[in-house]
C-alpha cells in the first residue's frame, strides 16, 4: 500500500505522511475526530463527521492507526444538519460538532464514555445509565476567552481559527454565548476600534490588546468583562477588569486591578454564591446543576457523613451536600477559590463546611490528620485527571464511596481501574451533556468499597495495550 497511488480507498498496510485517502467514517473518537476502519486498521480524521465519505490526507502513520485532516467532503453525511454557529463565513471553531444531529452527539457522547472505561480501564459490570441531555443546546456558556487580532488592517476580536495561534477570526454573534455576553464582547471591540489600540502580536512582541474574558451569572443577569493587556496607557475601557501581562506566556492571568464590579454573583443549585475571576466555575451554570445532583445521589448522604470534596473550587459541590452531610471538607490549589468558598459558605448560613487550600498531592494527608477518616469522597480534577500517586492518597482514606466528576473520560478509566484493584467497584456511570455542539464529555461515576473480607468479589480488570489510546497524563 505504501507505493499506491496518491488517492485510494483504505490501506491494507501502513499509509504514508501526505498520502490521500478516501475514507468511510463510521464513528466518532473521543475528542471529536471521525474514526474511518479497515481491516483492522484505524484512521482518525480531523473535521469530518460519522457518516461522511472524506478525501483525507494522512499526517501520521503508526503501526496500528494514522491521522489525517480531511481535505474533501465527497459525500456528507445524510443525518447532517445546516451549521448555526459561523464567524467570517467560517464554522465557529468552539462548536466543532454543530452539524451532528443532537441526538446523534448524546449517543457518540455515551458510547465514548462506556468504550474509555471498559478498553482503557479494562473495566466492566458497571451501570452505565443514559446521558443526560443539555437544558440549552446553545448560548449554554457562561464564559468565553476572546483574543485581538488584525484582518486585513483592521482590529478584530474573536477566536483563533482551528489550529492556528496566530490566525483570529472576528466574532460579531457567538451562538455559543448570550446575547447580552455578546453585546458586551462587541462594544470592547467598538471602544478598541475608536481608539486605535493596537492588537498584541506575538511574533513582533509588540502592541496592546491580548484577550477578553467574558463572564455571565446566568441566574443574576450580571455580565463581567476582564480586558488584557500589555502595559500601555490607554483611555478608560468599558470594563470590570484590567489584567496587566508582560512578556509572552500566551496566558489570560496576571496582576489584576478593578474598574467595575469585582466579583461574579451567581446562584446555583439553590446557594448564592460569589466568584473571584480567578477562580474556577463550571461553564454551563444549568447543566453543573444536574451534575451536581447527580453528585449528591451518588453520594447516598443520610445526614451524618464526613464527606472530603477534593479539587472543590469555590466550594459548590460540597455546600450543595452540607445539608445532608455530617461534616464538608474541601481541598483546592486556588487560594482566592477557598476564600470564595469560605464566603459562600457563610453567604448560605452552612456552618458545617471547611475549605483548606492546598494540593491534592500534599494536602490530603494533613486534611486527613486534620478531619479524621472520611466516608465519602467527591473528585473533581481538571482534565488529566489524578497521578497514581493522587489516588494512592485517596486509597489511605478508606471512604466507603467516592464519587468522581470527571470532564474527560480517558483519565477516568486509568483512575477508576486503580481503584478498583485497590477494591472499589465502580457501580454507577451517569454520563451528562455539558458542553453541546463541542466534544467534551461529563461524567459523574460511584465507586463503592466492597465490604470487608469480600475482595474475591471486587471487579476484576484487563487492561487492554492499544496504542491508540491516549490515557492522558495526571495532576
Ligand atoms: C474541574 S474544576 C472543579 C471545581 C469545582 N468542583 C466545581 O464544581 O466548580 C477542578 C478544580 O481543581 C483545582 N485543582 C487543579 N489542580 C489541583 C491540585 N493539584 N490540587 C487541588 N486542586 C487542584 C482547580 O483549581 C479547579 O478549581
Amino acid at each position: 500500500m505504501t507505493d499506491s497511488p496518491a488517492t485510494g480507498e483504505m490501506p491494507a498496510a501502513r499509509p504514508r505522511r501526505g498520502e490521500l485517502l478516501e475514507v468511510e467514517i463510521d464513528s466518532l473518537a473521543y475528542g471529536g475526530r471521525g474514526v474511518a476502519r479497515a481491516e483492522g486498521y484505524v484512521v482518525f480524521v480531523s473535521g469530518a463527521l460519522p457518516g461522511d465519505r472524506v478525501r483525507a490526507e494522512i499526517t501520521k502513520a503508526k503501526r496500528r492507526f494514522a491521522e489525517a485532516q480531511a481535505v474533501e467532503l465527497l459525500n456528507p453525511s445524510a443525518d447532517r444538519v445546516a451549521e448555526r454557529c459561523f464567524h467570517d463565513g467560517e464554522p465557529c471553531p468552539g462548536a466543532p460538532l454543530q452539524a451532528l444531529p443532537y441526538e446523534r452527539q448524546l449517543f457518540h457522547k455515551r458510547e465514548q464514555v462506556d468504550d474509555a472505561l471498559r478498553r482503557i480501564g479494562g473495566l466492566d459490570g458497571f451501570e452505565l445509565e443514559e446521558i443526560e441531555p443539555a437544558v440549552e443546546q446553545w448560548r449554554y456558556r457562561n464564559k468565553l476567552e476572546y483574543s485581538f487580532g488584525e484582518r486585513d488592517g483592521e482590529l478584530v476580536l474573536g477566536s483563533h481559527v482551528r489550529g492556528r495561534w496566530d490566525l483570529i477570526v472576528g466574532v460579531e454573534d457567538c451562538h455559543l454565548a448570550s446575547e447580552a455576553a455578546n453585546a458586551a464582547r462587541n462594544q470592547v471591540r467598538d471602544w478598541a476600534q475608536l481608539h486605535a489600540i493596537p492588537p498584541y502580536d506575538r511574533r513582533k512582541r509588540s502592541g496592546v490588546l491580548r484577550n477578553l474574558v467574558v463572564r455571565e451569572g446566568r441566574r443574576t443577569g450580571q455580565i463581567q468583562t476582564r480586558l488584557v493587556t500589555s502595559p500601555a496607557g490607554f483611555p478608560k475601557p468599558p470594563v470590570d477588569l484590567h489584567t496587566v501581562i508582560e512578556g509572552d506566556s500566551g496566558g489570560t492571568d496576571g496582576p489584576t486591578g478593578a474598574l467595575g464590579e469585582e466579583r461574579l454573583h451567581e446562584a446555583i443549585s439553590g446557594l448564592r454564591i460569589e466568584m473571584s475571576h480567578s477562580a474556577f466555575f463550571q461553564t454551563n451554570t444549568e447543566m453543573a446543576e444536574r451534575v451536581y445532583a447527580a453528585a449528591a445521589e451518588f453520594a447516598g448522604l443520610t445526614g451524618n457523613e464526613r464527606v472530603f470534596d477534593l479539587y472543590c473550587g469555590i466550594g459548590t459541590i460540597g455546600l450543595t451536600m452540607a445539608a445532608h452531610a455530617g461534616e464538608v471538607w474541601g481541598l483546592e490549589i486556588v487560594p482566592e477559590a477557598i476564600v470564595d468558598a469560605e464566603a459562600n459558605a457563610e453567604r448560605n448560613e452552612i456552618a458545617n463546611a471547611r475549605f483548606m487550600a492546598g494540593s491534592a498531592r500534599t494536602g490530603v494527608r494533613p486534611l486527613l490528620e486534620e478531619a479524621g477518616k472520611p466516608d465519602v469522597i467527591v473528585l473533581d480534577p481538571p482534565r488529566a485527571g489524578l497521578s497514581q500517586k493522587i489516588v494512592r492518597r485517596v486509597i489511605e482514606c478508606e471512604a466507603k464511596r467516592i464519587v468522581y466528576v470527571s470532564c474527560n473520560p480517558t483519565t477516568l478509566a486509568p483512575n477508576a481501574a486503580q481503584l478498583v484493584e485497590a477494591g472499589y467497584r465502580l457501580t454507577r456511570v451517569r454520563p451528562v451533556d455539558m458542553f453541546p455542539q463541542t466534544p467534551h464529555i461529563e461524567c459523574v461515576a460511584l465507586l463503592e468499597k466492597a465490604a470487608p473480607g469480600r475482595g474475591s468479589e471486587g471487579q476484576s480488570i484487563s487492561v487492554s495495550s492499544d496504542p491508540s489510546e491516549n490515557r492522558g497524563g495526571g495532576a
